[in-house]
């Protein structure tokens, strides 16, 4: 066994893709998820698809007692730390909720992993830490700027680790910052399926795509992008998933702290996204231009040379496999 893995938010939407990545790598990965945006359903597919059981754990990540009994029960060799809450809008809406779950949260979380002497800690960040990059794509090395309490949280994260592993070199920290996840896994049997009405762009095509939702609104078409609607660069939960898979490897084998953008270095547009989903599910979905989405950026785009020449990762899915795996999953889904 290659070692045991805590998966913090492991039942969540990367959580749960990561999880069977690194069952199948040979690990031993058990779940710690208090099911807030995860369906309680996701551990029994997830040991249905790979064959043998899920270790879960329901608690917290602020829990720092739990968290403390967990850790004494349980040897872990590493943790890949998803835990956090991510819609921009609530953040902006609910700071002290989001400064309480993602910052509190990697506090407790750390300060227990250190007292049991567990020092290896993959960190789910994003590229929202570039807020208005002046560059795309985008380099690690461009500077960190917050647009919003939930970048801030991400920004603050990184900052938090990095002074970890200054103050203590027994830290090893692997930072991924991931652009837009998208996709689901081939069996069709887990993906994202937000319970409210979804805030990004792909669950919600995916939506209007089985008839949930009207149609599609494209929220501006006046950016400085090559048809005016917002480019991103999306990227397959299951590279993501081998993204984390071989951080964890560099980091346990390595013993070298790493940040590395994880995206698939490619833009595309909403409307390229509206047209690449209606070739996955076989009719053209119906959309309207409407304004702009406050604080969003014209253009997210990673430089991904850093990730290859770290981690050796490079994206393998292109974007019609990332809305047909999309479309297998929703329209199962019902
Ligand atoms: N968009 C629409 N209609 C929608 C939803 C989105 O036109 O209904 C557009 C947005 O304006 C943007 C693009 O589709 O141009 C992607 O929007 P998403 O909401 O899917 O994703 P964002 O890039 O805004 O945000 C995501 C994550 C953030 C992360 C950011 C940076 O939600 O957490 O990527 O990678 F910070």
């Amino acid at each position: 066994m290659a070692g045991r893995i805590l998966l913090t938010g492991g039942a969540g939407y990367i959580g749960s893709h990561t999880f069977l990545a690194l069952r199948a790598a040979g690990y031993d990965p058990v779940i710690l998820d208090d099911f807030s945006n995860a369906n309680s359903d996701v551990p029994d597919r997830l040991a249905h698809i790979s064959g043998a059981p899920v270790a879960v754990l329901r608690a917290d990540i602020r829990d720092e007692s739990r968290l403390r009994q967990i850790f004494a029960d349980h040897d872990f060799d590493a943790v890949i730390h998803f835990a956090a809450k991510k819609a921009v809008a609530e953040s902006v809406a609910k700071p002290l909720l989001y400064f309480d779950t993602n910052i509190g949260g990697l506090l407790t979380l750390t300060t227990v992993m250190a007292e049991h002497g567990c020092k290896t800690i993959v960190f789910s960040s994003s590229a929202t830490v570039y807020g208005e990059p002046d560059e795309t794509p985008t380099p690690e090395t461009a500077p960190r700027r917050a647009i919003n309490p939930y970048g801030q949280t991400k920004i603050m994260s990184e900052e938090i680790l990095e002074s970890m592993v200054k103050a203590d070199p027994d830290w090893t920290v692997g930072i991924l910052r991931y652009f837009n996840p998208a996709g689901a896994h081939p069996s069709g049997l887990i993906g994202e399926n937000p319970r409210d009405i979804p805030n990004n762009l792909m669950p919600y095509i995916a939506k209007v795509a089985i008839g949930e939702l009207p149609e599609i609104q494209v929220f501006g078409s006046d950016y400085d992008t090559p048809d005016g609607t917002g480019v991103r660069d999306y990227i397959h939960v299951e590279d993501l998933a081998q993204a984390h898979l071989l951080s964890l490897q560099s980091l346990l084998q390595k013993r070298k702290s790493h940040l590395v953008n994880i995206g698939s270095g490619q833009g595309y547009s909403v409307l390229e996204m509206v047209k690449a989903y209606s070739r996955a599910c076989g009719r053209d979905l119906p959309y309207r231009i409407v304004d702009r989405r406050p604080g969003d950026v014209p253009i997210y785009c990673a430089k991904t040379g850093k990730a290859e020449e770290i981690l050796g990762f490079r994206s393998q899915y292109d974007l019609d496999a990332i809305c047909a795996s999309s479309w297998r999953w929703i329209s199962g889904q019902n």
